[in-house]
């Protein structure tokens, strides 16, 4: 079984509150928050106040995964621990002291995550994983919901979770962008834990049919 993260971009956000209730009661284990900054992605969309009402609405019935797609993102660790992120998530294009932060991150109380753009090597982690808890793949350009799956990130989801295999970690992989019932297993297959999904779960009819058929996939 996978970890469903509905990422909440792809909500209705004049009814955050019920839409996020509504999977988290559809069954989704996960709600993904995605934070950017209008500087190292080309769209702007929420901050810790925002995040703060979906955690109010989560109620601590899912983990609340707030992905930053912003420059300088220890600039706020503290924000967004205070808006209740279990979860936090830097890319590491954005972060050069990506050990630091993964610690500051732990010490604020939240899972540490670094995201990886579909272009950047896995070997830019490599040696951060032991401080990392989540890694989050991209398997899209960051920025926007609703956009085609790119193939190449496979291999690279599959050289990750070697490496944390052969160390005997529990770090998490998370896939995000593109990902839906018709490739849900093949994300998995290659050593997804979590699965993000926007569109292929708020913009499907029935989204109780989705979550369970994304969260199906077993490795
Ligand atoms: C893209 C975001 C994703 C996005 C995924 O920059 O990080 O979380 O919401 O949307 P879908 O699942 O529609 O590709
Ligand atoms: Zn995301």
């Amino acid at each position: 079984m996978a970890l469903v993260a509905p990422s909440i971009l792809s909500a209705d956000f004049g009814n955050l509150a019920r839409d996020v209730d509504e999977v988290i009661v559809k069954g989704a284990p996960w709600i993904h928050v995605d934070v950017m900054d209008g500087r190292f992605v080309p769209n702007l969309t929420i901050g810790p106040p925002v995040v703060k009402a979906v955690s109010k609405a989560v109620a601590g019935r899912a983990v609340v995964d707030v992905h930053l797609m912003i420059v300088e993102p220890t600039k706020y660790l503290d924000d967004f621990a205070a808006a209740g992120a279990q979860v936090l998530t830097v890319h590491v294009e954005a972060e050069p002291h990506l050990h630091r932060a993964m610690q500051a991150i732990r010490g604020l109380g939240m899972k540490s995550g670094v995201s990886l753009n579909p272009h950047t090597p896995p070997e830019m982690i490599e040696w951060v994983l032991e401080q990392t808890d989540l890694v989050l793949i991209m398997s899209v350009n960051p920025g926007f919901g609703g956009q085609r799956f790119i193939e190449q990130v496979l291999p690279k989801i599959e050289r990750v979770r070697r490496w944390i295999d052969q160390r005997g970690l529990a770090t998490l992989i998370e896939v995000d962008g593109g990902v839906g019932v018709d490739n849900a297993a093949r994300v998995v297959a290659a050593g997804a834990d979590v699965l993000v999904a926007g569109s292929a779960v708020f913009g499907a009819a029935d989204r109780a049919a989705a979550i369970r058929a994304i969260g199906a996939p077993t490795r």
